[in-house]
């Protein structure tokens, strides 16, 4: 196949790792969560005590950790340093803090250099806030999925719910409006739809009706539909 390059934008909760994994792996082509490179980093932050605010030893951080996404039976694994934090990078701590790391310039640079290199080298699902519109300008296929805020923190909060945490739905809303607010009022590369990308709206559709949409967008663009 054609080596494709795909890239997946939107906001927090708009389920875009799960659906970036499965057209990956329909595609048969690797899946890049960017925002566990993020996740990954802000843990390292936190383990360290780093003051947010410092954004020169926060970049110098950045420069000195390996962030690896390994692909495995039960899914992508991150490995930060060495140790997989796979689980670690998803607990509301680093939820919160996230978007304070990833709106530091230095950071970005760092990552998306990262992020290029994989894409330059084969097919990619790539799932973020800028892929379509700064990691990946020139990707094949471009999509912004999004959903209402109510469904996203709905969909949040069940995940939460299911990993034992004690958590309402109000402060799910609430974490997620702030997130969104974070990340699209940013300096650099801020969460926005590319002017080239197809907007998927998945409130009230199934991650299988989701899939399949991009799916079919992919196959037309490969002539193979
Ligand atoms: O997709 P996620 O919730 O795991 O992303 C975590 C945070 O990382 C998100 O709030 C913003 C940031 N992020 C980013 O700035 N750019 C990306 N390409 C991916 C994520």
């Amino acid at each position: 196949m054609k080596r494709l390059r795909v890239a997946i934008d939107g906001p927090a909760g708009a389920g875009k790792s799960t659906v970036a994994k499965r057209v990956a792996q329909r595609l048969g082509i690797l899946y890049v969560d960017t925002g566990a490179m993020y996740r990954a980093l802000t843990l390292k932050v936190i383990r360290n005590h780093i003051d947010f605010s410092d954004r020169d030893m926060v970049t110098d951080l950045a420069e000195r950790t390996q962030i690896l996404l390994q692909n495995s039976p039960s899914g992508q694994l991150v490995i930060l340093d060495g140790e997989d934090v796979t689980e670690e990078i998803r607990t509301p701590s680093v939820t919160r803090a996230v978007s304070v790391i990833s709106a530091i310039p230095g950071v970005r640079k760092h990552m998306v250099v990262k992020q290029r290199a994989l894409a330059s080298r084969q097919g990619v699902v790539m799932d973020g806030r800028d892929i379509g519109t700064y990691v990946l300008p020139d990707a094949d296929v471009k999509i912004f999925l999004t959903a209402s805020l109510r469904t996203r923190a709905e969909r949040r909060f069940q995940d939460m719910l299911e990993k034992g945490y004690l958590v309402t739905l109000e402060e799910i809303e609430e974490e997620i409006r702030k997130r969104d607010e974070l990340d699209s009022k940013r300096d650099i590369a801020p969460l926005e739809q590319a002017s080239d990308a197809v907007l998927i709206d998945s409130t009230g559709l199934s991650i299988g009706q989701v899939v399949e949409r991009i799916l079919g967008i992919c196959l037309n663009y490969l002539g193979t539909d």
